[in-house]
């Protein structure tokens, strides 16, 4: 590294693509390059330079954090996510604080572009440091052969960009009520990924399901990044994955709210339990009324399944961030206002994340104060990315 260079913070631009594709290739060389394995994340396009933050030693793109608008399906409602990945220093520029400085700025912009929350994959103790904090649960399958003793037979067939089965990718993926809400151009994309095959099971050219694998850790075990279409015809394809593709197990993540993806793979898993658990999945809540509004339908329905009765409220307050929101229930009925109630959680960042976002009901994770007890049913809120389709 040459000395008394210019330290620089900016957006990436046209003459920083080759750098910044060092950048990701240094610090992940992989089999094909990052670009072909993470197009979503990292393949360079004007329209979305905004996306990636640097830090410049003079002309050398030493650090990278990047920020990725996903729109979320919940419920019915759209939460907007600004997603962090891409986080990376290289290997010769570590220890000097610059990613932590990209970080800072990458906050300031996620209030700046006014995401309502922001999830991540990594290390709680990293992230930990800029208000992330481990949440948003999901279930976790292991599957074998055993559970899929015979199947019908079904022409299969890799997806390999034909746009004829793009369009029903994309269809089957649409109709699903969970999972970001994608255009035709990023579905190209993770589709499109390499090392995460597509697998088609088809009748004539009609695709009944499809089943997306990446492999991870082994070569005997490959994890189901997203599938879709008809249950029944996903079992061919697993079966495919078991006896063509050569694997010994399958891990799925489901989300962990009821959903038939759960049933399936509960039911075709070792125990009869599945683990919910955060994966590596951090959350940092960037507006917390906002937020909580997009999962009004959510809390809603939970409400109404529940023994939930009587007038009750609560104001959440995220400390040093002036931001607060109250929760109110009548009867059944959930609202979130703005009006202050007598109750009141003060909560640091990490601590807000936990009472929304906790593996079970928030009471098993902290004391909730006498009166704030009906959180417990509406709580954790749930939502799910699909592997496939995380930064
Ligand atoms: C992780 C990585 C980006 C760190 O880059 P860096 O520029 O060296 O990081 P910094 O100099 O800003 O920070 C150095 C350390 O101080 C820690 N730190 C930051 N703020 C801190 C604080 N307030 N108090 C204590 N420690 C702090 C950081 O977490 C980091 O430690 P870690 O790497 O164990 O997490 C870099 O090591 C890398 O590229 N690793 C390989 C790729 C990778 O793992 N990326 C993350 C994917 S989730």
């Amino acid at each position: 590294m040459v000395k008394d260079k210019k330290i620089e913070i900016c957006f990436l631009t046209k003459k920083d693509v080759k750098g910044f594709l060092a950048l990701l290739n240094n610090v992940w060389p992989t089999q094909y390059p990052f670009q072909k394995q993470w197009p979503h994340t990292s393949m360079p396009d004007p329209k979305k330079f905004k996306q990636h933050l640097l830090l410049k030693e003079g002309s050398f793109v030493a650090a990278h954090v990047g920020i990725y608008p996903q729109d979320l399906k919940v419920n019915g409602s759209i939460l907007k996510f600004g997603n962090i990945g891409g986080v990376a220093t290289h290997e010769k520029a570590r220890g000097k604080g610059y990613m932590s400085v990209l970080l800072k700025r990458a906050v300031e912009l996620l209030h700046e572009r006014r995401y309502e929350i922001s999830w991540l994959g990594g290390d709680r103790k990293r992230y930990g440091y800029f208000g992330w904090e481990c949440g948003g649960r999901v279930s976790k399958f292991i599957t074998a052969p055993r559970y899929f003793p015979e199947c019908k037979h079904r022409a299969i067939k890799k997806y390999s960009g034909e746009s004829r089965y793009l369009k029903q990718l994309i269809k089957l993926h649409s109709a699903e009520e969970f999972g970001q809400k994608r255009r035709l151009a990023l579905d190209k994309l993770l589709y499109g990924r390499r090392k995460r095959d597509t697998w088609l099971a088809l009748e004539k050219d009609k695709v009944l399901a499809y089943l997306t694998l990446g492999t991870k850790q082994s070569d005997e075990q490959a994890r189901v990044l997203e599938c879709g279409g008809s249950l029944e015809e996903l079992k061919p394809l697993i079966r495919h994955a078991f006896d063509k593709l050569g694997f010994k197990r399958l891990e799925a993540v489901t989300p962990s709210f009821p959903n038939r993806y759960k049933d399936f793979f509960n039911g075709f898993s070792w125990g009869d339990k599945s683990d919910d658990f955060y994966g590596d999945g951090c959350v940092k809540i960037i507006n917390l009324s906002q937020t909580l509004k997009r999962f009004l339908k959510q809390m809603n329905m939970k409400a109404k399944s529940s023994v939930l009765c009587g007038r009750h409220s609560v104001t959440l307050v995220m400390e040093g961030t002036g931001q607060s929101a109250t929760i109110e229930a009548a009867g059944k009925r959930v609202r979130v206002t703005a009006k202050p109630a007598k109750i009141k959680m003060v909560l640091n960042e990490h601590e807000m994340v936990k009472l929304l976002f906790p593996l079970s009901k928030p009471s098993e994770w902290m004391k909730l104060p006498v009166g704030a007890e009906f959180l417990d049913i509406l709580f954790p809120l749930d939502f799910f990315f699909w592997p496939l389709e995380t930064v």
